[in-house]
């Protein structure tokens, strides 16, 4: 996608090859900043501070993790901790534990010598690959997106998102985003309801930047503006990201998608969930078991943003000394789920729609 005119990815090798780059999205939308990661420390610190965020672009950049890991001891020992400390840095997007055990397998039969360029190569694999899958995403969704803007006889399709699910949380295009600027640019007439998501409100931060920057017409609502919106008829279709889905469509997104898909079911509003194959725990029956990300609890009680002069601060919001939790994704159950939008095409969320899909991962 473009950022004043010039293309971007959320990740791409640096020119001199011995790194990656990717954007800070802990600076957006106030300032545009780009790191550079060189070695598999930095890959995890940048997973685990969310400079990079998003279920895809976690896997990319754990994969280039292995990738240094390689460069810095490529022993078995060596890789085996490094694939350890790396899928510890988040728990609950399994995007993460995919893309460091396809790195491994890919090196474990090959000599030390090779390893090095091979988890290179396979990380770079992943990555382009993660664009064509969202590309792909982006068509199937869009061609849905179209039905329901014909079934609206031409006023503009309101869709409401929930967290960030765009470019900047995959490589390129996103999930949920792909089919909203897929049918943008195809001409569809829509408008997004951007959920400013708190705690670290991506929505606030980085979808209302994005869309901002491709022309999308949107409006930023507070996370509990939803249920009203669709009472009111002027929701006409949800579409979320993933961070893992449950062999049976269970779906696992940031925290609130549940109250969402909820209010959605309540008022006959299709609810769809888009995401890559690289998303789907095949080893999970449901999503009851995900592991839920416990975050810190000053995201909670303090905000940061821009100042009326142009400082970043941070400022309390709660008084001194309370208690807050702040579990950080939650599950939507396969009921609340109209379709499941992926690479392959869109099938209903439940277990023999995915298996139809992807016969050649679903196991027995
Ligand atoms: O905590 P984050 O910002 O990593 O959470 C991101 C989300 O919840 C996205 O909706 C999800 O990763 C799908 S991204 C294409």
């Amino acid at each position: 996608m473009k950022v004043d005119g010039v293309p971007r990815r959320s990740i791409w090798p640096a020119a001199d090859g011995g790194a990656i780059e990717v954007i800070d999205q802990t600076r957006l939308p106030h300032a545009f900043e780009i790191r550079r990661l060189a070695t598999c420390e930095d890959a995890g610190h940048a997973i685990a501070t969310m400079v990079v965020r998003g279920a895809p672009l976690i896997g990319v950049t754990a994969a280039y993790g292995m990738a240094f890991a390689a460069a810095e001891n490529a022993s078995d020992a060596a890789l085996e901790a490094a694939a350890l400390r790396l899928k510890a840095a988040r728990p609950t997007a399994v995007n993460l534990r995919w893309a460091v055990d396809r790195v491994l397998t890919r090196l474990r039969p090959l000599y030390e010598r090779d390893r090095p360029s091979a988890a290179w190569q396979e990380a770079g694999r992943i990555a382009e690959e993660d664009v064509g899958f969202c590309a792909a995403i982006g068509a199937h969704g869009a061609a849905v997106i179209r039905k329901l803007a014909e079934a609206a006889g031409g006023a503009p399709l309101n869709i409401l998102t929930h967290c960030n699910a765009g470019w900047l949380a995959a490589v390129d295009w996103g999930t949920a985003l792909a089919p909203i600027y897929a049918a943008h640019d195809q001409g569809v007439a829509l408008h997004v309801w951007v959920d400013e998501t708190r705690p670290r409100n991506q929505g606030a931060a980085l979808t209302a930047w994005e869309l901002k920057s491709h022309g999308v017409p949107h409006t930023l609502i507070v996370d509990n503006a939803g249920g009203h919106l669709m009472q009111q008829g002027q929701v006409d279709m949800v579409i979320v990201g993933s961070d893992r889905t449950a062999a049976n469509g269970d779906v696992c997104n940031k925290i609130g998608t549940y109250l969402k898909a909820l209010a959605a079911h309540d008022n006959d509003i299709p609810f769809y969930a888009a995401l890559p194959s690289s998303t789907i725990d095949w080893t999970l029956a449901s999503g009851a078991t995900i592991p839920i990300e416990d975050r810190s609890e000053d995201e909670v009680a303090w905000m940061s943003g821009r100042t009326a002069d142009g400082r970043i601060e941070r400022v309390r919001i709660a008084p001194e000394g309370v208690r807050a939790a702040n579990p950080a994704f939650d599950v939507t159950p396969a009921r609340l789920v109209t379709g499941i939008i992926t690479e392959r095409g869109v099938r209903p969320a439940t277990r023999d729609g995915l298996r139809e899909l992807f016969p050649d991962m679903a196991g027995g």
